[in-house]
């Protein structure tokens, strides 16, 4: 049975919803920044302070890479750059079924907007931020997708259940 992968923006509801479905679906659940976190002994805002962006995206398809190997029938939460490379876009595939959380750049923002743990968005203008962010990956995002299930003002059951039924189709 194949994995099941959320990709999307930060705040678009990868981690909450990949908990909510893998209780559902009764899978068990990966998340990659977590697996990373794990790996390297710190947080994400660590390995980007002392290490850099670069070097948390190798970290990245490394996972991937691990995970192809070792990674059957679960839900996998990844972080928001990870379709950023073609490489992971072509792993993710290989992965499993990827389903691309899409909302908007106004949604983001209110979700996100007392977070302290995301380094991409500790600027000035955060709000700035995420629309510039946003306008260069939507389209890898689509590319990277397998599913696309916009997310606006629903609920968490009716994504659930838009996600179960897309990939069972
Ligand atoms: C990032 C998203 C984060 C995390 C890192 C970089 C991004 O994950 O991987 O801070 O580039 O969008 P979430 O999408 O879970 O916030």
């Amino acid at each position: 049975m194949k994995n099941i992968i959320l990709i999307g923006f930060m705040g678009c509801g990868k981690t909450t919803l990949g908990i909510k479905l893998s209780y559902r679906l009764r899978r068990s659940l990966e998340d990659t920044d977590k697996l990373i976190e794990k790996k390297e002994g710190r947080t994400i805002s660590e390995i980007f302070q002392t290490d850099g962006e670069a070097y948390f995206r190798d970290l990245e398809t490394e996972c991937l890479e691990k995970m192809l190997k070792t990674t059957r029938h679960k839900i996998i939460s990844t972080g928001g750059g990870l379709p950023l490379r073609e490489e992971n876009r072509v792993l993710l595939k290989e992965l499993g079924t990827v389903v691309y959380l899409r909302a908007t750049a106004q949604t983001i923002y209110e979700r996100v907007k007392h977070d302290k743990s995301r380094p991409l968005l500790q600027g000035e203008d955060p709000q700035e931020k995420i629309r510039t962010l946003m306008a260069q990956r939507s389209v890898l995002y689509e590319q990277a997708a397998d599913v696309i299930i916009d997310v606006d003002g629903k609920s968490f059951d009716a994504i659930l259940h838009e996600i179960g039924q897309a990939v069972n189709r």
